[in-house]
This record gives structure tokens, sequence and C-alpha cells, in this order.
């Protein structure tokens, strides 16, 4: 090769470095990353004496982070419907003369408004920008790849104050997604006042004490919970609506009706159960599908809810419906024979297609869990929530309805983050780049059901919020940042955009901004405990019948990090023995848990560890609290004991584990 040819070739490597560098927008650290921006060179000098100039409808918002001064016209928000851009698109520009954010839309005005926040130092969260800064000029053109960028909140199992849920309004918005899908009942809690039947909220907003509705969940010696008044549901509505966020309500029906069926139980099919093995409590939580005056209730109901929540779609659930009481109730067998159904889905959908002539009376579309659509009979009008796997998803995409995707072992936020984390583990670990990593393509979506997609969303379930409320400064912030990081993204760039390493670099960067607005995300792996593991020889004996036959062997083998279901609920004097083959030393520590490990359920509400130096007398050492205790021995110890002092859990079993013991 000439000399010449060489060095122009090596001119050129060079100018394309320093090009990429000069046009890689990586290091701003954008969270989601924009589709499109171009660094120009030289910085825009801000300074908080300069003039904001928004529209008014925006101007609120805008200055809560950026005061307007009396010098010149620096930054411009405006909405242009003359832009060539698609929905919620957004053109910014920030030059050494001033920044104008221009959107097609409303929406648009306020995702351009979010990246804009993002181009200020990290303090502009936390409070208004009072000093001056530089601003790196650029041009950036940027819409969302999916319309429903969603993030689902379960304010049933716990009840969080509307302060905190505005605050979590406030960090999902910041991120661009622009749906809370705010689960307002279930077995455990009626959140939402209606006010033609005060008696919901009366009752059915609190459980344990004296309640009707027995905790499942943590706190069984407490009467806790809460409920919105309509005045502070619609005062969140016009909060959330002001950060392009819409929430959609959701009253999860036929089942997950145990607290409204404490506080009507007239609902509920009239069949006898045999409640012996959860002491007695009825657990019945299905509406019958047959009793006409539901359907009016029903409408009380449903008409109030649209009033407060001007969102397009009600959610009416759908999932998880215990239909055995249909098979069992003779006025639901008298329909479904009437009707010539010959499957018992076409009973459920019968109950979803009532509630959408309802809703649909009120101008109003439905959305529903997943399982709804078993039957085939619902219209594809109704938008479906996937939430089972991707495949679940991807049965109802491809069925033609527009869809949801939230697969819970990708977007269900209540999963733990490792195995050494808190939290469920029924769809497996998910970490933030398992979410991340979500691709309908690779996941065998056809492009018909990729057209039916209209974005993802993350769920929030709350039962563990009550037991790990001392634990974590902010559980639901711990479970749901940085996931919702990635959610974000997943939900704003098309597919050959995302690239997990650009990503992850983004994210330490972003962090200054989550550090900023408070959001108190999982930093990183928790803390082992110290010391090493030991199986010194064990054998577990219980008063519970066990539900398999080699289940305390199993346990005295140390087997199975799950445990094992006993055949009924605690009794108050019931017990579970571990029986040492020597002597386990002073300073031992021993970790002793009834439930299942990670969740606080099926558990001992309320008990106590007992230790014994010779196998033969007990005295009492400490309370169980949430169904578990951690203790260090004080001194040579044989056996130990746990005792319940409760009679019922709210379930119709226990989980009884092997103790697990270290050494230092
Ligand atoms: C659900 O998680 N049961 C929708
Ligand atoms: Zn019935």
């Amino acid at each position: 090769m000439k000399i010449k040819t060489r060095l122009f070739l090596l001119c050129a490597a060079l100018l394309a470095w320093v090009e990429s560098f000069a046009t890689n927008s990586s290091y701003l650290g954008l969270m989601p990353q924009p589709r499109s921006v171009e660094l120009s060179g030289g910085v825009f000098a801000y300074n908080p004496s300069q003039v904001v100039v928004a529209e008014s409808w925006i101007d609120d918002y805008v200055s809560e982070y950026l005061h307007s001064g009396c010098g010149r016209v620096a930054i411009v928000i405006k909405q242009d419907g003359g832009l060539r851009l698609p929905a919620e698109g957004y053109e910014l520009v920030v030059s050494t003369e001033g920044i104008v954010l221009r959107g097609v839309d409303r929406a648009g005005v306020i995702n351009g408004f979010h990246t804009l926040l993002q181009l200020f130092p990290a303090e502009i969260y936390s409070s208004s920008l009072d000093s001056a800064c530089e601003i790196p000029c650029l041009r950036i053109v940027d819409w969302p790849e999916y319309s429903y960028r969603g993030q689902h909140l379960d304010v049933a199992r716990t009840y969080s104050s509307v302060e905190q849920i505005k605050e979590f309004v406030s960090h999902i918005a910041h991120h661009k997604l622009n749906h809370l899908h705010l689960h307002l009942t279930d077995d455990e809690g009626w959140r939402v006042e209606i006010l033609s039947h005060p008696e919901l909220t009366d009752v059915a907003a609190y459980r344990g004490g004296d309640s009707p509705i027995w905790p499942i969940y943590g706190a069984f010696d407490q009467r806790y919970g809460g409920y919105y008044t309509q005045s502070e549901l619609r005062e969140l509505v016009e909060y959330a609506a002001q950060r392009g966020v819409t929430i959609v309500p959701e009253i999860d029906l036929p089942g997950h009706s145990l607290a409204i069926g404490k506080v009507h139980p007239e609902i509920l099919c009239p069949v006898e159960r045999d409640n012996s093995a959860s002491a007695g409590y009825d657990r019945r939580n299905v509406w019958c599908v047959s009793r006409e005056e539901n359907y009016a209730l029903l409408e009380d109901i449903l008409v109030e809810l649209c009033d407060i929540f001007p969102s397009e779609y009600i959610h009416i659930g759908g999932d998880e419906v215990d239909t055995s009481l249909w098979r069992d109730c003779p006025h639901c067998l008298a329909l479904y024979n009437q009707k010539g159904m010959t499957s018992r889905s076409e009973l459920h959908s019968y109950f979803m297609l009532r509630l959408m002539d309802i809703l649909a009376k009120q101008g109003r579309k439905a959305a529903m869990w997943n399982e709804a659509a078993e039957s085939g009979l619902i219209p594809h009008s109704v938008r479906m929530h996937g939430w089972e796997g991707v495949e679940e998803c991807r049965t109802v995409a491809e069925a033609g309805y527009k869809t949801i995707v939230m697969p819970g072992p990708y977007f269900y936020f209540d999963m733990r983050q490792s195995k050494e984390d808190d939290g469920h583990n029924w769809a497996g670990v998910v970490t933030t780049k398992k979410c991340y990593s979500v691709d309908l393509s690779k996941f065998g979506y056809s492009s018909l059901a990729k057209g039916n997609v209209e974005g993802f969303s993350g769920a929030f379930w709350s039962e563990l919020y009550v037991t790990h409320k001392d634990k974590y400064e902010n559980y639901l912030e711990y479970q749901t940042f940085p996931r919702i990081c990635a959610l974000s993204e997943v939900c704003w760039l098309p597919q050959q955009m995302r690239e997990w390493s650009d990503f992850e670099r983004r994210l330490e960067q972003h962090k200054l901004r989550m550090d900023s607005m408070g959001v108190s995300y999982r930093k990183g792996e928790p803390t082992s405990p110290t010391g090493r593991q030991i199986t010194p020889g064990l054998k577990v004996t219980t008063s519970l019948p066990m539900s398999r036959d080699n289940a305390l062997e199993k346990l005295s083998a140390y087997a199975n990090d799950y445990g094992y279901r006993t055949k009924r609920t605690c009794h108050e004097g019931d017990w579970i023995l571990y029986e040492f083959a020597g002597t386990l030393k002073k300073g031992t520590t021993v970790q002793l848990t009834t439930g299942y490990r990670h969740v606080a359920r099926g558990l001992f509400p309320s008990g106590v560890v007992e230790v014994s130096a010779d196998g033969i007398t007990f005295t009492d050492y400490a309370p169980l609290n949430n169904g578990s205790c951690t203790i260090r021995l004080n001194g040579p110890t044989r056996a130990i004991r746990l005792r319940s002092t409760r009679t019922g859990n709210g379930d119709s079993y226990v989980f009884v584990q092997y103790p697990v013991i270290r050494v230092e």
C-alpha cells in the first residue's frame, strides 16, 4: 500500500473516532435513551435569571423544577401539532442561544420535558435549580415505540397513603411511563370509597384484630389498613395527568373478592365448604354469577368508579377464579344449563360480559387479565393484560386482543432480585438484566401478535410490604427500581436499539438522578448472613399432620428450601420440634422459619421459640416475628421447639422448614 493511501486511511479512521466520540450521547446517561441525539458542539449557559416560557397547561409542573427569572427568554416549551412526528413525539433543540422544546401533542411536550430535566444537573430533582450550569448543544428527536408504558401497584394487600402513591407516580413519570394500573381491591382489602355503599370501606378497608378479614400476610394482632376517599382519588388522577400518567383503576372480579364477601356474604355462591383445615375461616372469594342482585351492586360500584377515573379502560380483573364454587352452586348450575353452556369458562365470560355492558353504558372499555380470554367469548374490544408468562401474553395477542405484556418472570417486581433477596419466587429470580432482555421476536411472537402488543407493564403486588416495612427504607422502591429503568427502555426503544452494556453504563449516571429524586433503589446485592452453614444430625417432628408422607424425613435431611405443607392450619399449642444428634454450641446462630421462607404466609402468626439443653426441659427463648426468628444460642442446646400461640393463619396450611444453622 502506498504511503499516501495509508496516511489517508489513518486520517479517516481518526476522524471517524473523533466523530463517534462527539456524537455519542451515552455520557449523558439519559433514561430511557432517546431515539436520536445529535450533539452539535458547544454549550448553552443556563442561569436562573433567564425566562422560561411554557404552555399554560404545563406551566405549574415546569415551575416545580425551573423558576422563571426576569432576564431574557431562554427556554421555550410548546405544543406544535405541525411537527411531523408520531404521537407523543418531541423535538428538543439546545443551542448556544437557548432551548426550544416542541411536542407534537401534550404527551410529547411532557415526554420532552422529562428528557430536558435529565440534561440539567441531578439536583434539579431535589430543588429547583438556583445556580448556573452548562448544557451541551444538541438536537433530540424522539418518540416512544409503545403507547402503553405501565406500572401496576397493588394498594389492596398493603394500603399506601395518597402521598406515597403520588411520589411513586412522580418517579415513574420521570421514566416516561404513562400508565399507573391501580389495583384497588382484593381478598385482603377494599380501598375505594363507594358513596352508595359506605359499608365497603367501613369494614373491608381493614383487616387483622377484630376485623372479619384475617390477615394472610403479616401483622396478625393489629387491625390495620385504610382507604381512599373519592376526593383524594380525584386529586390523585389530576396529579398523575399533570405528569402524563393515566390511572387505570382495577376492581378485581369475580375472584379475589374475599374482602367484599365478608361485608356482603350474600354475593357468594351459597355453597357449604369444609373449613376445618383453615380453623373455620371461610375463604370463599368468588361472586355468584347467577344472583341478579349482584349486578345491581356491581353497577353501583362501577358507575362511581367511572365517575372518579376518566380513563378509557377500567380493569375488572378476571384472574385466578376458583370455579369449583360455581360447579357446586345450584343457581350457577341452573344458569349453566339454561344457557346451554359447555364449560365453566362460559360462566366466567357471562359475568365479565355483564360488567362490560355496565361499563359500555358509561362509555368505557374493559381491561382484563389473560384468563378471561380462555372461553373465546370475550370481544376483541377488551384489552388483555397477560401476566402468567410470555406464552399466555402471546396467546391473547395472537387471538387478536390488544395486549399489555407483563409476564411474571420478567416484569413482576414482587419477585426477588437475587436468591438472597426477599420476595416471591413463583416466577423465579427477576434481575434488572432479565427485565431488559424482553424480546418479542425471541419469544416467538408473530407479526400479528407483535402488532397487537400495546406495551409493557411492571407489577408490584404488595403482600410482602407489611412484613418488610421496618427492614427497608422503602420496600416499594427497593423492589421496583432500577427494574423500572429497564422496563422504561423496553417500552420506549425499538428492540434493535436496545443494548444492555450501554444501558448499564447509563444507569450508573442515572442513579445520581434517582438519588436526587429520593428513590430508595436497590443499590447492590444484599449482605449474606455471616458464618458457615452446618447441618448437624437432625430429627424434625410436629403436632401438625403433613401433606406428604416423607416430608419430615426430607426436612431432617435439610432437603427442599421451600419447606413442606401441612394438612391444616395451626392451632394454639401446635409445635414443631427440632432435635439434634449432638449438642449445638453456645454462640451458634439458628434461623427458624414457619411459612414460606421469603413470604410471610402459611406461618404461625404468633408463637414462641423454646430451647432445651437436654432435649426434655424447654424454656421460652424469643417470640416469633412474622413466623420467624433468628436466635444466637446462649448455652449448649439439644433441641429447639416452635410453639404456636394462635389458632388460624388465614390459610388451610402451614409450611414447615428445616432450621438454618451457622457457626462463626
Ligand atoms: C395476577 O397476578 N393474579 C394477575
Ligand atoms: Zn352461584
